[in-house]
């Protein structure tokens, strides 16, 4: 089995088992959580969690509850996301989205118990408590006010307004780049022993790969049709959002998200460990 196949089932397990802890019998909520949690999805952080901590031996035991965590916010994102009041798309990986398939309130609550469900994993890691305390408080960060939750505040005020470069840059970085960037530093962070200038290059890594991502899910926007997104084409034109496309065009797009690709390869190849495993889910990413 291949590193990302075998990530992918490692985790669809364990969040599977974290749900089914959760001491609720069959509730409309907990099946609102696991409707989105479960239900497949290319489960990108949780691989990068399990490829960081590889190059760092970081026991999988360990990287478990900082891939499931992460990938509950990343879950819970996508369900508020989806909502009428932001993107108001009907299709998520494939399938209706959690407020269509149940409704509005259930799909807040199921954002909202996720989120709790994520720290609330993320407390059981197996570390040291005055570790595990530094990755709550990351993995606050980059979800809250100066990551995903303010990106995608500054994502809808730039709904039918003209931004810079510089402006949408920002926007992408918090939206999507923190849960990336969180996605390696919680296991980078799970090492104490690790050098100040290595965890430097991991976070740079992480940055610029964040940034390539939503560039290209921006450009897949344009050039993709429903069916194989598995969630609606063209939803940046509906909303008129501030994407990269929009501000630049489809080739200088392209070229933007290939200098940050190229930006993300070389902070891996001055990294003195073995960083295969990352270098396949950057591949990944960008195939
Ligand atoms: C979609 O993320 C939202 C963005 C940040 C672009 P993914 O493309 O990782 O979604 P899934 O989990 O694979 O469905
Ligand atoms: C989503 O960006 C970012 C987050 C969910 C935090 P998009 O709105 O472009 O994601 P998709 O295209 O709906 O997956
Ligand atoms: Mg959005
Ligand atoms: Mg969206
Ligand atoms: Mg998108």
């Amino acid at each position: 089995m291949n590193f990302i196949v075998h990530s992918q089932s490692r985790i669809n397990a364990f969040l599977n088992t974290c749900l089914s802890e959760v001491q609720v019998g069959d509730s409309r909520l907990k099946q609102a959580m696991a409707y989105s949690l479960l239900s497949g999805g290319k489960r990108i952080r949780p691989c990068l969690v399990y490829a960081t901590a590889n190059s760092l031996e970081l026991d999988h035991n360990v990287a478990d509850y900082l891939a499931a965590a992460i990938e509950m916010i990343h879950a819970y994102s996508l369900i508020h996301d989806d909502l009428p009041a932001m993107d108001d798309d009907d299709l998520r990986r494939g399938q209706p989205t959690n407020h269509i398939a149940f409704d509005e309130a259930t799909a807040i609550l199921a954002g909202d118990a996720l989120q709790s469900l994520a720290f609330e994993t993320m407390a059981q890691a197996p570390l040291d408590p005055s570790i595990v305390v530094l990755l709550i408080r990351l993995l606050a960060r980059e979800s809250g006010l100066s990551g995903m939750a303010g990106g995608q505040s500054l994502d809808l005020i730039s709904e039918n307004e003209q931004v810079n470069l510089s402006q949408l840059q920002q926007i992408h970085a918090a939206k999507t780049g923190a849960l990336l960037n969180a996605s390696v530093m919680l296991a980078a962070n799970s090492v104490p022993t690790l050098a100040f200038k290595d965890n430097q290059l991991f976070n740079r890594f992480s940055n610029h790969l964040g940034m390539a991502f939503q560039i290209i899910d921006d450009i897949l926007d344009v050039t993709q049709d429903t069916a194989t997104l598995g969630k609606p084409a063209h939803s940046d034109i509906k909303n008129n959002k501030s994407t990269y496309p929009g501000l630049l065009g489809l080739d200088e797009a392209r070229n933007q998200a290939s200098l940050h690709i190229d930006k993300a390869y070389h902070a891996l190849a001055d990294l003195p460990y073995d960083t295969n495993d990352l270098q396949s889910v950057a591949d990944t990413i960008l195939n």
